[in-house]
């Protein structure tokens, strides 16, 4: 791992690249929403990252994102940041840290402001995807619990528009009827606020991936398959907060997902065309359900998934490709260093 000093020459034998890996840990506050933290790192996480980039040859420093980082990334001269912060608040929040990086001239990994914005808002991502003739299932978007329920489709899930982690989508997030429906919309518009995503729920298989890299060298990783051992609400199979949280009980993982060879190609393709069209950069990973007739509907993406070392699904996704943790997270790293000139 080299860094090309500011005139382009090769980095000097033993120079090593100095990497701040930027976060939001977890702070442990209390709250009456059980899953209010559920998007910031652990302490282990940031020290995972670090110990895989020195294993790679990086120095590194651990910032803590706050309104000083500029401050304190320019003190410690730091050549790229490996940003991982799912920043403070509203709806733009994924997006603080790599505005504050972009105003300062400050490299970094993963995708941009504009991209992290428009992912973090579902309904936006899915009305942009259609142009891309990208299928993905019905909806409406309600901002309260007596918005018109006109033409829906039951069964449906209410998810927060802009939230992750499965934040806010509970064990009771299905509804199969109107009074279902509004229930769920007054329950989650009193916790967490925002716009209710009202989804046609898709009964079938589940489905991530992965990518990593950027243009020509991108790579798709072999779709994993969130396998249900049991329902987890009703009739439906839903992967809440709850279910990742107890995930050994509800779920197997396995990868590559036992598909034939042109539903592979085909989601593989689905998910590089998504990546390509958001203008994803360096990694991302997608959520995307079968219908029974083996229909691929676009369910979510992450462009700034989760890095938790033996929890998060990129990197678990990862490993059964052969890619172990320090390879992934150091592949990150030299994706952005690539495309931001400092590698050749
Ligand atoms: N339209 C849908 N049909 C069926 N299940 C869904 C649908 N949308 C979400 N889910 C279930 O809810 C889970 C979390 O939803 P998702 O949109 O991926 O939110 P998050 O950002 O919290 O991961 C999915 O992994 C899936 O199990
Ligand atoms: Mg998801």
């Amino acid at each position: 791992m080299g860094i090309a000093n500011k005139d382009g020459e090769d980095p000097l034998p033993g120079e090593q690249p100095k990497v701040a890996v930027v976060y939001n840990l977890k702070k442990n506050v209390k709250s009456d929403v059980p899953d209010a933290e559920a998007e910031y790192d652990s302490i282990g996480t940031v020290k995972g990252i670090c110990a895989a980039l020195k294993r790679a040859g990086a120095s590194t420093v651990m910032v803590d994102a706050a309104p000083d980082l500029v401050a304190h990334l320019m003190r410690a001269k730091v050549d790229l940041v490996f940003n991982i912060a799912e920043g403070a608040g509203g709806r733009g929040r994924e997006a603080e840290v790599p505005a504050m990086l972009e105003m300062a001239g400050i490299p970094y990994t993963g995708s941009d402001p504009t991209t992290l914005c428009i992912a973090l808002d579902k309904a936006l991502t899915k009305r942009l995807l259609k142009t891309y003739r990208v299928r993905t299932p019905g909806y409406i978007v309600c901002s309260g619990a007596d918005a018109k329920l006109d033409g829906v489709k039951y069964p449906v899930i209410v998810k927060p528009d802009a939230e992750g982690s499965s934040k806010g989508i509970s064990d009771v997030s299905v509804a199969e009827n109107e009074g279902e429906l509004r229930a769920a919309l007054e329950k989650n518009l009193a916790a967490y606020g925002g716009e209710m995503l009202v989804e046609e729920y898709i009964h079938g298989r589940e489905f991530t991936v992965g990518v990593l890299g950027n243009g020509g060298d991108a790579k798709v990783f072999e779709p994993m398959e969130i396998v249900y051992k049991k329902k987890t609400q009703g009739d439906y199979c839903v992967y809440s907060y709850n279910v990742k949280q107890d995930y050994t009980k509800f779920v197997d993982y396995v990868c590559p997902a036992a598909l034939n060879p042109s539903e592979t190609r085909s989601m593989k393709q689905t998910a590089l065309k998504i990546y390509n069209a958001l203008r994803c950069r360096d990694f991302a990973r997608m959520d995307f359900r079968m219908s029974p007739e083996g229909k691929i509907y676009f369910i979510e993406i992450n462009p700034l998934p989760g890095l938790a070392p033996g929890y998060s699904d990129y990197p678990m996704l990862a490993e059964f490709c052969g890619v172990g943790y320090d390879a992934l997270i150091t592949a990150i790293y030299s994706a952005a260093a690539k495309r931001c000139g400092l590698v050749r």
